[in-house]
C-alpha cells in the first residue's frame, strides 16, 4: 500500500539545550533527520516525502537530502510557530493522494514494519496511530497528593507516525486551525470530528529525541543494531 509522508523539522530543539534545532544534531557523524528520511527512502511503499522546514534551514537540509541520496523529497514547506502549523503547511502543499504518514523527524528507530501496518489500517478505516503500553504506575494528583491511581490496562503513551486517509487529516487540520484548536498530535484534530482512531502497537525504540538523555538512548539503539547486523 503505498503512501506520502510528511516531516515536520521546523522545530528549535529547545529541551535538547544545543542552541540549535537538534534534528542537525549528529549520531555517529549523521545528522538525525537523515536517519529518519533513510528509513522512508528505503521503504519501497513510501511514494514521496514532504518536509516542513525553518526558512532559514532549508538550504542546509535541502544540501543533506542531496548529499546523502535521499531522491524521494519531493518538497518542502515552511514550517510555522507550533508543530501543528508545520504539519499543516506539508498537508495543504502535498498533491492529493491515498494515506498520509506523519512522523516527527525526530523518531529516527520507527519500525518499517509498523508503518506499514498504520498505512494498512488507516487505508481501511481512516486513522491509525502508533503507540506502546505505559510501563510505569500512572497517578493523578493535586497540590503533591494523589488523587486517583489511573488503570494502567487503558492507557498508551502515543508516538508517531500516525497515518490518516488524505481527505480526513486535511479536513481534520484546516477545521483544527479554523477553531483556533491546538492539540498535541494529529490523532486529536481526527478525534475532535468524531471520527475514530485506531492504535497499532508499536516498539518503545521509536523514542523521541528530545532531551539530552535521548541521544544517549540512539546511540545505543545504533551499535545493538550494527552488532545484530554482524551476527
Ligand atoms: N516541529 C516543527 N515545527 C514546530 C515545532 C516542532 O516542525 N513549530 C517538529 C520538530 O522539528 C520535531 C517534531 O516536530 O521533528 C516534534 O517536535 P518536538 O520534539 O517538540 O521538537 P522541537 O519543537 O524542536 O523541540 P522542543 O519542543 O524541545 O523545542
Ligand atoms: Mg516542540
Amino acid at each position: 500500500m503505498n503512501y506520502t509522508v510528511v516531516l515536520p523539522a521546523a522545530g528549535s530543539g529547545k529541551r535538547m539545550k544545543a542552541n540549535k534545532n537538534k534534528l542537525l544534531l549528529e549520531l555517529f557523524n549523521k545528522p538525525i533527520f537523515l536517519y529518519t528520511l533513510e528509513v522512508f527512502q528505503q521503504d519501497p511503499n513510501c511514494e514521496s516525502i514532504w518536509l516542513a522546514v525553518k526558512k532559514d534551514e532549508r538550504e542546509l537540509i535541502e544540501t543533506c537530502v542531496n548529499q546523502y541520496g535521499i531522491t524521494k523529497v519531493h518538497g518542502y514547506a515552511e514550517g510555522g510557530m507550533e508543530r501543528q502549523d508545520s504539519v499543516r503547511a506539508c498537508l495543504e502543499a502535498i498533491p492529493p493522494c491515498g494515506v498520509v504518514l506523519v512522523h516527527d523527524a525526530a523518531r529516527p528507530f520507527i519500525d518499517p514494519s509498523v508503518i506499514s501496518e498504520l498505512v494498512g489500517t488507516a487505508q481501511a478505516s481512516g486513522a491509525a496511530i502508533a503507540a506502546v503500553p505505559v510501563k510505569d504506575t500512572i497517578k493523578k494528583a493535586r497540590d503533591g497528593i494523589i488523587t486517583e491511581t489511573v488503570n494502567r490496562e487503558q492507557l498508551w503513551m502515543i508516538q508517531t507516525p500516525q497515518a490518516f486517509r488524505y481527505e480526513l487529516i486535511l479536513a481534520a487540520a484546516q477545521a483544527a486551525a479554523k477553531d483556533g484548536f491546538l492539540g498535541t498530535d494529529e490523532a486529536m484534530l481526527v478525534e475532535r470530528l468524531g471520527h475514530p482512531v485506531e492504535i497499532v502497537e508499536s516498539t518503545y525504540e521509536n523514542v523521541k529525541m528530545t532531551t539530552p538523555e535521548d541521544l544517549i538512548y540512539g546511540k545505543a539503539i545504533l551499535e545493538n543494531r550494527k552488532q545484530e547486523e554482524k551476527k
